[in-house]
């Protein structure tokens, strides 16, 4: 299929809790395949389920500059949290807008594979916040529910006071 389209506010899937995946099939290696081209496409550090019309527990995530850290995430949890990052958001489902938004520095996390196999990671900084973030999508949940402030648009463009990690790019 290649790319797909990215719903946006207001569009009700983004809004749902999404179902496990279940079969582990050439159909599930498609959708992790486009979502990672319509990520990168859109130069975008995550993509879960929802933003492209499927309300299944799936997401990518790479935060890297040059795509070497691609993360194919399904049905993934989080087990463990430690300490916490203060920092700006945006996300590719809410265009033009940013937060700051309070994540766990490190989370442990479990998932499993495109071929079913159970996968642990454990990250911190910026590619922690982007799994966070990705797996809010997956229970209906955006960074705009949890926000401690929104940006102004000046803010957007420039520096602001929270800002503890740089990257400014969108999930
Ligand atoms: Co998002």
């Amino acid at each position: 299929m290649g790319k797909r389209k990215i719903v946006t506010l207001g569009d009700d899937g983004l809004r749902k809790m999404c179902k496990p995946v279940e079969k582990f099939d050439l159909r599930l290696a498609v959708l992790l395949k486009d979502m990672a081209e319509t990520m990168y496409d859109a130069e975008g550090v995550g993509l879960a389920g929802p933003q492209v019309g499927m309300l299944r527990r799936v997401a990518v995530v790479d935060v890297t500059e040059d795509h070497s850290g691609l993360l194919e995430l399904v049905n993934p949890v989080i087990t463990e949290r430690e300490g916490s990052q203060t920092g700006r958001e945006g996300c590719l489902s809410v265009p033009g807008r940013q937060g700051v938004v309070t994540r766990p520095m490190k989370v442990k996390v479990e998932f499993q594979n495109r071929k079913g196999q159970w996968m642990e990671l454990e990250t911190e900084g910026f590619e922690a916040r982007a799994i966070c973030h990705e797996l809010d999508h997956l229970d209906g949940k955006l960074y705009i529910d949890i926000m401690d402030r929104e940006l102004t648009e000046e803010e957007i463009h420039g520096h602001i006071p929270e800002d503890d990690d740089p990257e400014e790019k969108e999930s």
